[in-house]
């Protein structure tokens, strides 16, 4: 092959092969349709100023909607958290002079409902049956999303000569994807992802997170473990004496009650993170562990640490795993 003609294969390879670049989710984030966007949700019924100042300190801003496919996307992302589905929570608009999003974007799209806006100077809420926005005052305590913008690494260098079997050449403009369908949340530590639901018994947890293609959650690692501390606390009002609100249902159980953990998803038993009094006795009774997730001033010294429980009891959250899409 002449010098010029590979120079031309190399330009041809380089501007037309496809390729596709992950994206970086912060710890705790789930990751939006839109590649680019990842959400932090907080549970805590806050005021549209101290929730946007929150998000600012995540890099980030409320947020924000704006075409139909992003507003039915993050009503369906508070659908799956929140289980109050009348439950309002705040969008990053406000009016001043005008609409406007604290993230800059243009306020084009609306979708309020029938008879709104009917306020001056008041912020966006939507509600999250319908998808619909409502004006409310800004002082009105809500849940809220922020939206932060997810880091998307350099793709890496190529060779336009090896052969179809080596790894493609960027195109100029990558095409971001990420390892995780969307509302799941990447940790590269182990190739895994996670998300976070809420309010079931250990049983239904499982079923419920088999149905999603996953497992209750295995933990492996000191690193996984404190992860999924500060994923599943997310956002989350602490009552600190509230047993049930500071723990997340995992995949442990003694099936058989006869003192042999085993994970859900198939994994080895190879790191254990029991709190000082656990496992309780009997265990044909206390099956099923949890890890807990919030500080409890009634139980100190067990944050971050497992507990087992029976059958009926229902956790503030459980989060489910499974494996990374691979690129
Ligand atoms: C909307 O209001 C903001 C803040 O009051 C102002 O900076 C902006 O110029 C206004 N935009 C339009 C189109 O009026
Ligand atoms: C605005 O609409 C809401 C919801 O329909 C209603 O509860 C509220 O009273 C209305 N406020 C005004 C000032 O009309
Ligand atoms: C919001 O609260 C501030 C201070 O508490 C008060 O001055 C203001 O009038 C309130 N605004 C509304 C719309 O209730
Ligand atoms: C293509 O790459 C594979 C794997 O590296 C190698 O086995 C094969 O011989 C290569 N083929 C050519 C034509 O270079
Ligand atoms: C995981 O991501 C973090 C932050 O982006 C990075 O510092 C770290 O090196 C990555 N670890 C692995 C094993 O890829
Ligand atoms: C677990 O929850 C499901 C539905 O939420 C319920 O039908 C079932 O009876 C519960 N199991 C126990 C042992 O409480």
């Amino acid at each position: 092959m002449s010098q010029m003609l590979r120079l031309l294969l190399f330009y041809i390879l380089f501007f037309l092969d496809k390729s596709s670049a992950t994206t970086n989710c912060p710890t705790g984030t789930i990751a939006g349709t839109d590649a680019t966007k990842c959400y932090k949700y907080y549970m805590a019924p806050t005021n549209f100023y101290d929730a946007e100042t929150q998000c600012t300190l995540n890099a980030g801003h409320l947020v924000s909607s704006t075409n139909g496919f992003i507003n039915s996307f993050i009503a369906d992302m508070a659908k799956s958290i929140i289980p109050d589905t009348n439950a309002q929570i705040w969008l990053g608009g406000s009016y001043s002079s005008n609409w406007t999003w604290t993230d800059g974007q243009p306020f084009t799209y609306t979708h309020w409902a029938k008879g709104q806006p009917n306020m001056t100077n008041g912020c966006t809420a939507m509600q999250i049956s319908s998808s619909y926005w409502y004006s409310q005052s800004c002082n009105l305590s809500l849940p809220y999303f922020c939206e932060i913008p997810a880091s998307v690494p350099v793709a890496p260098t190529c060779n336009p000569f090896q052969n179809s079997t080596s790894i493609p050449c960027p195109t100029s403009k990558p095409i971001v994807v990420s390892p995780c369908e969307s509302t799941w949340t990447f940790y590269n530590i182990t190739n895994a992802c996670y998300k976070v639901f809420h309010s079931q018994n250990w049983t239904t947890s499982e079923s419920i997170c088999v149905q999603n293609n996953a497992h209750l959650t295995s933990i492996h690692s000191l690193e996984e473990n404190s992860f999924l501390v500060e994923l599943a606390s997310s956002g989350n009002t602490i009552d600190p004496n509230n047993w049930p609100y500071s723990e997340a249902w995992i995949g442990l159980i003694d099936l058989n009650g006869d003192g042999i953990f085993s994970w859900t998803d198939g994994t080895p038993l190879d790191y254990i993170k029991w709190g000082p009094p656990w496992p309780a006795l009997p265990l044909s009774v206390h099956k099923y562990v949890g890890l807990i997730v919030d500080p409890v001033n009634s139980h100190p010294g067990y944050f971050q640490t497992w507990f087992n429980w029976d059958a009926p009891g229902v956790c503030r959250a459980y989060i489910c795993k499974k494996l990374a899409k691979n690129f």
